[in-house]
C-alpha cells in the first residue's frame, strides 16, 4: 500500500498519469486518451477528449450494478419528523421523469436551471434529472433573499427554475414562492417555466402559464435517458461570495468532477460502496453539491440529507440520533454545529443515549476549526476528528488527513498536508518562497487538480484576474496561512473581503454596499468579529450625514433588516452602531484590520499611518456599546 508522502508526490511529479488512473474508476462513454489540456492557461481542460455523465455515474451505474435495491439517498427531517428511503432504482425512476419533464418544456443541453429548495429529496433529484439531459444546474440557497436569487438569474439566464413552495426553518416557515416570485420579478431575464414542488406545510398560489405543479408534470413525463456529454460540458454553477456584490459563478466540469469526487471518497474519507456517508450541509452550498448529492452517489454509497439543526431540533442529540438510526459511519459538518452541540451538552449527555458503534471518522471544514472544539468532539465521539481545508472554488480539499492512504497524527488548528494533486506553497508579497512558519498567501501551482473550477461563469477575464494575476503561474486561494517544519499547514484568515458565519461564506463588501444605499448612511464598513457560536459575525459601523436628526437605534434597525431583506436571514447580520467617523490612512483607506482586532479583543499596534490615532478609543467604545469583544 502507498503511503501518503508516495500518492502525493506521483499525483504533483506524474499528474497526467496519476488522474488518468483515477479516471479508470468511473463509467465513460469514450474513455479519455489526453490528461489534460494545458495549451492556454490559467485555463486548464481535465479530460478534454472524454465523454461521460454524471447522472449515469451517481444513479443509473449503480442500479445496473447490484444496488437497484439498496438506499440511495435516506431522507431525515427533524422539523417534520419524517424520514424515508429512496432505493437508486426509484431514485432512477423519479430523475428520469424529472428530466423527461423538463425536456418536455423546452430545456436541453447547456440550458440553464435555477433549484431553489430547502433540503428534501427533490433537491437532489432536480440537481441529477439536469446533469442527465445535459442542462447546467445552478443551485440558489433558500437564506438568500429574492434580490439574491434575481441577480443569480440575470447571471445564468436560466430557462426553468425548480422550486419549492416552502422551507421550514426551527419555529418559522420560509415562503421560498414569494421570494421566487419576487426575484422573477426583480430580474431583467425571465425564465419560461417554474416546477413547483407542494409542500404540505404551506403550499404556494401559482402564476397561470409560468408555475407548474412539478408532482403532477413529473408523474405525467415520459423518463428521459442519460445524454453522453463532454468531459469539459459544465456540470453546475454555483454561486459565491466574492469581494463585490457581484457573486461569482463557479463553473464545475463533468468529467474532472467525477473522477475526482470518487477518488476522495474512498482515499480522504475512506468509505466503501454500501457504507452509509452524511454531509451535515446544504444543498446550496460547495459541500452539499460534492458531498451530499454527488460524490457519494458517485461511490455508491447511502447519503443522508438531513434537514434540521445541530441543536434545537429538538436537541442537541439529534446529530447522534441520525447517526444512530441510519448506521452512519461517516459524518461531515462545520465546527460551528460542533460549537452549538458543545455549548447546549458540554458534559455530552445525549451522546450516552444512542449506539454510535458503526460511526468511524468525523470530518470538519467550512472554517477554521478552534482546537477546543476539535478536542472536545475527539474526546466525545473517540473517533479521529479530521479538520479539511476547502473551498467553493476547489470543489474538494485543498488541505485534509487522507484517512484512506494513511491517517497522519492530529495536529489541532491545522488542516494537515496538501491533497493529492495539490502543489501548495506560501508566497509573500513578492512572490518568494516563505520559509516554514512564516505567514503569507496560500497558492496553489497551476494546474489545479481535476474536479476544481475551469472558469467563472461567462467571465473568463474575471478568472484570471481574481485568482491567477496576482502570483502568476499560481492559484491564489484568498486565505493566508504558513507551512510548519513538518509540512503541516495553517489557515489562518482570508486576505480579502469574505467572512465565514456559521460556516457560511459572506462578503462584507457586499453588505456594506446594502448599508451605504441607506438614506442617512454617509459612510460605513462592515467587518467580521470573532463570535463564539458562529466563529464570525458581521458587524456593521455607520457614519450618519451631517444633519441627519433621526435617532442611531432606529437608523441601525433600519440597516438590520435592509441586510436582511436585500441579502437575507443567512447574513446573519445583527449588529451595526454609529460612529462619528471611522479610522482611515492618511490616504483615506479604512483601517478595517484594526478595528477587527479591537472587535476581536485582540492585540493591536496603532498603524503607523493612521490620520487621527483618537478616534480609536471612540471605535473601542462603540463596539464595547454592542458586545464586542465578547467575553468567552
Ligand atoms: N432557508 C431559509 N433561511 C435559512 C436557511 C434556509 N435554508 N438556513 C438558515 N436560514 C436562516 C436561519 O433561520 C437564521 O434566521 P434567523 O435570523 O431568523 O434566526 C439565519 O438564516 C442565520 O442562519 P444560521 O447562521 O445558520 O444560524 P442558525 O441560528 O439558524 O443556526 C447553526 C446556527 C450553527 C446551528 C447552523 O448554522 C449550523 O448547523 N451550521 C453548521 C452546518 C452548515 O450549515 N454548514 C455549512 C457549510 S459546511
Ligand atoms: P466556501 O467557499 O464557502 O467553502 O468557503 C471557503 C473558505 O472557508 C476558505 O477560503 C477558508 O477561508 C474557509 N475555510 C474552509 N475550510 C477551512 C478550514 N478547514 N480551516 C480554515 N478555514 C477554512
Amino acid at each position: 500500500m502507498s503511503t501518503y508522502e508516495e500518492l502525493y508526490a506521483q499525483s504533483i511529479n506524474n499528474k497526467e498519469q496519476f488522474w488518468l488512473e483515477a479516471a479508470r474508476d468511473i463509467h465513460w462513454d469514450k474513455f479519455p486518451a489526453t490528461a489534460v489540456d494545458a495549451d492556454e492557461p490559467p485555463f486548464y481542460r481535465w479530460f478534454p477528449d472524454g465523454r461521460t455523465n454524471a447522472c449515469y455515474n451517481a444513479v443509473d451505474l449503480h442500479v445496473e450494478n447490484g444496488r437497484a435495491d439498496q438506499a440511495a439517498i435516506i431522507y431525515d427531517s427533524s422539523v417534520t419528523n419524517q424520514s424515508a428511503k429512496i432505493t437508486y432504482r426509484e431514485l432512477q425512476n423519479r430523475v428520469a421523469n424529472v428530466a423527461g419533464m423538463l425536456q418536455e418544456h423546452g430545456v436541453g443541453m447547456g440550458d440553464r436551471v435555477i433549484v431553489y429548495m430547502p433540503m428534501i429529496p427533490e433537491a437532489a433529484i432536480a440537481m441529477l434529472a439536469c446533469a442527465r439531459i445535459g442542462a447546467v444546474h445552478s443551485v440558489v440557497f433558500g437564506g438568500f433573499a429574492a434580490n439574491e436569487l434575481a441577480v443569480r438569474i440575470d447571471d445564468c439566464k436560466p430557462k426553468a427554475i425548480l422550486a419549492a413552495s416552502c422551507g421550514l426553518e426551527p419555529g418559522r416557515t420560509v415562503e421560498y414562492k414569494p421570494l421566487l416570485d419576487q426575484g422573477i420579478e426583480i430580474a431583467n431575464h425571465k425564465p419560461d417555466n417554474c416546477f413547483i414542488w407542494q409542500r404540505e406545510q404551506s403550499p404556494a398560489s401559482m402564476i397561470e402559464g409560468r408555475d407548474h405543479d412539478w408532482k403532477e408534470a413529473e408523474s405525467k413525463a415520459t423518463p428521459a435517458d442519460c445524454i453522453p456529454v463532454d468531459s469539459n460540458h459544465p456540470l453546475y454553477i454555483l454561486y459565491t461570495s466574492g469581494t463585490t456584490g457581484a457573486p461569482k459563478g463557479v463553473v464545475r466540469d463533468t468529467g474532472g468532477s467525477i473522477v475526482s469526487l470518487k477518488w476522495t471518497m474512498k482515499n480522504i474519507y475512506n468509505v466503501d460502496p454500501g457504507e452509509v456517508y452524511w454531509a451535515a450541509s446544504d444543498v446550496g452550498w460547495v459541500v452539499g453539491h460534492s458531498y451530499i448529492v454527488y460524490a457519494p452517489l458517485f461511490h455508491g454509497n447511502t447519503t443522508v440529507l438531513y434537514e434540521g439543526k445541530p441543536v434545537g431540533t429538538p436537541d442537541p442529540g439529534a446529530f447522534w440520533r441520525v447517526i444512530s438510526d441510519h448506521n452512519v459511519s461517516v459524518l461531515f459538518t462545520a465546527p460551528t454545529a460542533f460549537r452549538a452541540i458543545k455549548k447546549e451538552d458540554p458534559t455530552g449527555e445525549y451522546l450516552k443515549k444512542y449506539d454510535l458503534s458503526n460511526f468511524r471518522y468525523l470530518f470538519l471544514a467550512g472554517e477554521r476549526c478552534d482546537p477546543d472544539t476539535l478536542k472536545w468532539a475527539e474526546e466525545k465521539l473517540k473517533v479521529p476528528v479530521i479538520d479539511h481545508w476547502w473551498q467553493t472554488e476547489t470543489g474538494w480539499s485543498i488541505a485534509t488527513n487522507c484517512a484512506g492512504i494513511e491517517l497522519l497524527p492530529i495536529k489541532t488548528g491545522s488542516p494537515t498536508k496538501a491533497a493529492p494533486g495539490y502543489k501548495l506553497k506560501v508566497l509573500d508579497n513578492e512572490g518568494n518562497e516563505c520559509n516554514a512558519g512564516d505567514i503569507g498567501a496560500l497558492v496553489v501551482e497551476s494546474p489545479l487538480p481535476p474536479g476544481t473550477f475551469p472558469t467563472l461563469w461567462e467571465a473568463p477575464e474575471r478568472y484570471v484576474e481574481s485568482y491567477f494575476s496576482t502570483f502568476p503561474g499560481h492559484y491564489e486561494t484568498g486565505d493566508a496561512g504558513y507551512i510548519d517544519n513538518d509540512g503541516y499547514i495553517f489557515v489562518m484568515a482570508r486576505t480579502d473581503d469574505v467572512i465565514n458565519v456559521a460556516g457560511h461564506r459572506l462578503s462584507t463588501g457586499a453588505m456594506e454596499e446594502v448599508l451605504a444605499g441607506h438614506p442617512d448612511v454617509a459612510e460605513c464598513a462592515v467587518m467580521g468579529a470573532a463570535d463564539n457560536l458562529k466563529g464570525q459575525v458581521p458587524v456593521g459601523m455607520l457614519v450618519l450625514n451631517s444633519g441627519c436628526d433621526r435617532s442611531d437605534e432606529d437608523i441601525c434597525k433600519e440597516v438590520i433588516q435592509k441586510v436582511r431583506s436585500e441579502i437575507g436571514p443567512v447574513a446573519a447580520f445583527k449588529s451595526a452602531v454609529v460612529v462619528k467617523r471611522l479610522p482611515k490612512t492618511r490616504s483615506g483607506k479604512i483601517l478595517r484590520a484594526t478595528m477587527r482586532s479591537i472587535a476581536d479583543g485582540a492585540e493591536w499596534k496603532m498603524p503607523a499611518t493612521i490620520d487621527d490615532p483618537d478616534i480609536l478609543d471612540e471605535i473601542t467604545e462603540s463596539l464595547a456599546s454592542i458586545g464586542y469583544p465578547q467575553s468567552t
